[in-house]
């Protein structure tokens, strides 16, 4: 297998809090990870020390076998889409323009070719063409929430990073969103790290599930083994929720 992340005794922490004492990790790609813990637990934390948003305290995190540490932040960012909840969109641009955002400064001289990108991923993510022109505040959550996988989606990353992406919307549109990520994920091959709370939407997509807590590993296992053989009390606990 062919790790794409690979964490190496990372530490972070915010004064004498200590959030992530010692975190050693490695993510194999095209692998759909699911990350899941306690409100607090260093989610959040883990996923932006993978995009260098939150520098460490000690060791170090590898993507494509490069220690972030040492690249160059704003390429490396380029190859890492990153969904949050509320979508995080753009708010004095229209939709077309949020999703040829990072087309638009990689192609900067070829429109056709952007245009080409916009009108691809709006199909992915099963958005009708005549929201182009809308501005985000004229859209529903769920609407938000596609294109701001779509955004993320059009500058064809190696890595999705995927924060509580479906935590705002109605169950009938997370389970849809859940189904079109699903999807992206088996046709791109992107490697997904996407944090949830919730214990069923980390076994239905993660090909792998972390269950963290406090900051530390208690499994990291296919959705099958963390329920057929959960490794301690929280984690039986966790499931038993689900
Ligand atoms: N800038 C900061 N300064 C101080 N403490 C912080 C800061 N950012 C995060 N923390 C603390 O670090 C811990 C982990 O935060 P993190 O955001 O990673 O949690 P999370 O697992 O994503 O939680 P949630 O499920 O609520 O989003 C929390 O106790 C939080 O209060
Ligand atoms: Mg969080």
């Amino acid at each position: 297998m062919n790790t794409i992340i690979e964490f190496k005794h990372a530490r972070k922490s915010y004064g004498d809090h200590v959030v992530i004492p010692d975190l050693n990790l490695k993510i194999e790609k095209g692998e759909f990870v699911t990350l899941i813990g306690s409100s607090g637990s260093g989610k959040t934390t883990i996923l932006k020390m993978i995009n260098g948003l939150i520098p460490l305290d000690a060791g170090s995190v590898y993507v494509e076998g490069k220690d972030i540490a040492t690249e160059d932040l704003i390429s490396l960012r380029r190859n890492i889409g990153y969904a949050i909840q509320g979508s995080g969109l753009f708010p004095h641009m229209d939709v077309e323009d949020n999703i040829a955002y990072v087309p638009n400064l990689l192609n900067k001289k070829d429109k056709q070719r952007t245009r080409k990108a916009v009108e691809k991923w709006i199909q992915v993510v099963g958005l009708e063409r005549d929201l182009l022109d809308r501005y985000p505040d004229e859209l529903s959550g769920g609407q938000q929430q596609r294109v701001g996988i779509a955004r993320a989606l059009a500058a064809s990353p190696e890595i999705l990073l995927m924060d509580e992406p479906f935590g705002a919307v109605d169950d009938i549109t997370r389970h849809m969103l859940q189904d079109e990520i699903k999807r992206i994920h088996e046709q791109t091959g992107v490697t997904i790290v996407f944090v949830t709370h919730d214990i069923r939407e980390a076994l239905k997509l993660g090909t792998k599930v972390i269950v963290l807590e406090h900051g530390e590993i208690a499994q990291y296992d296919t959705p099958e083994a963390i329920q057929q053989a959960p490794a301690n009390d929280y984690v039986k606990q966790l499931i038993s929720d689900k």
